[in-house]
């Protein structure tokens, strides 16, 4: 591609590593945890993130190859996770290499190869912002996300915490979901209880002041929050900046939705974003349509993710990356 984002230029270069600092009281089980990994051949090298419900490592194991190591408090892994995860195999599901658990101290430690970043951190970096490339980029990141979605949905299951944190960059800039934390059979209605993300960016549905029932679909909720993380990512995170307290959706999510849903003010955001290369007024209405496709109060208008991988907001898409069409990769998932 002509338009290739400079990969020497994007800020994203090897840094010295920081090692984690495990000194405090609260990291007692994590250090024992590390003490324990340390004596099965696994070296810690620093520190990679941190969620709700773990910390992420890269070590080195497996023969001094570097992974991913995500140590995560026994009592909070969910059996989905360790049981369906593995059985998961396409080009945009972060794949599980190893899991395993240990008692005293009680953790769960999942191996995963190494990624570069999240989507998060990568798609609002400003010098990556300021590449010719970055839209195209960001529209093949949205498309892979969304073929890694279809392959769940197409399985029957849901993820239930789609965000740009919980979707990983490759080395050769693909993108993969991770985090399966709160996944679950689509299939059966989820209670709200075991759905993942913040009131502000779940479905009205799912919000304790709307709807009758206490249980929702999952994948019209992985649907909404997929709309959610594009809004974020196309507004530098407006929404998250724009509410300061979330516990009616109707009162305190709704109106300020609605008002960055505006042509005008949804445009504002957007040319903020591509400041420095500029965006087409034509491709703005096309991220905002794509946007609302998703973002429909009621579910059953929501598009579902094979609808939505048709969406205009993709041409063009194939222009960059390696040409593996994940999308037609739907295969069904070995349970037995
Ligand atoms: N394989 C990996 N390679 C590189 N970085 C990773 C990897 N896995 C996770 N990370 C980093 O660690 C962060 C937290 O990981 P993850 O989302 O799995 O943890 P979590 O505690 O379950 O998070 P959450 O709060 O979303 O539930 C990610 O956002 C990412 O920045
Ligand atoms: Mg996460």
């Amino acid at each position: 591609m002509d338009d290739h984002f400079d990969q020497s230029d994007h800020g994203w270069d090897e840094q010295e590593p920081i090692p984690p600092d495990l000194s405090g009281e609260h990291y007692q089980q994590k250090r024992d945890a590390m003490r324990i990994l340390e004596a099965h051949n696994f070296m810690c090298i620093e520190k990679l993130g941190s969620g709700a419900f773990g910390d992420v490592y890269r070590m080195t194991g497996f023969c001094g190859q570097e992974v991913a190591v995500k140590i995560v408090s026994l009592e909070v892994i969910k059996q989905n996770e360790i049981e369906i995860w593995p059985k998961m195999s396409h080009p945009n599901i972060i794949p599980l290499l190893q899991y395993f658990s240990f008692t005293n101290p009680d953790v769960g430690v999942f191996v995963m190869p190494i990624y570069r970043d999240n989507l998060q951190n990568a798609a609002l970096d400003g010098q990556f912002l300021r590449q010719s490339g970055a839209l195209d980029y960001l529209k093949l990141w949205l498309n892979d996300s969304l073929c890694g979605l279809i392959y769940l949905h197409f399985n029957e299951a849901c993820h239930l915490d789609i965000k740009a944190d919980n979707i990983l960059i490759s080395q050769d800039y693909r993108a993969v979901i991770c985090d399966f934390s709160c996944l679950a059979c689509a299939t059966k209605a989820i209670p709200r209880d075991d759905l993942g993300l913040p009131l502000m960016y779940r479905p009205p549905e799912a919000c304790p002041s709307f709807g009758s029932g206490a249980e929702v679909d999952g994948k019209a909720f992985d649907l909404w929050a997929f709309g959610m993380m594009v809004l974020e990512l196309f507004t530098n995170k407006a929404l998250a900046r724009a509410i300061n307290s979330a516990g009616n959706w109707n009162r305190d999510i709704y109106p300020i939705l609605f008002n960055i849903l505006q042509e005008d003010v949804f445009k504002s955001f957007v040319l903020g974003i591509f400041s420095a290369t500029g965006i087409a007024d034509g491709q703005i209405k096309i991220v905002l349509n794509f946007i609302h496709t998703f973002l429909m109060p009621d579910q059953r208008n929501r598009w579902n993710a094979g609808k939505a991988i048709g969406h205009c907001f993709f041409s063009n898409c194939g222009k960059i990356g390696t040409g593996h069409d994940s999308a037609l990769q739907t295969g069904k998932l070995r349970l037995s």
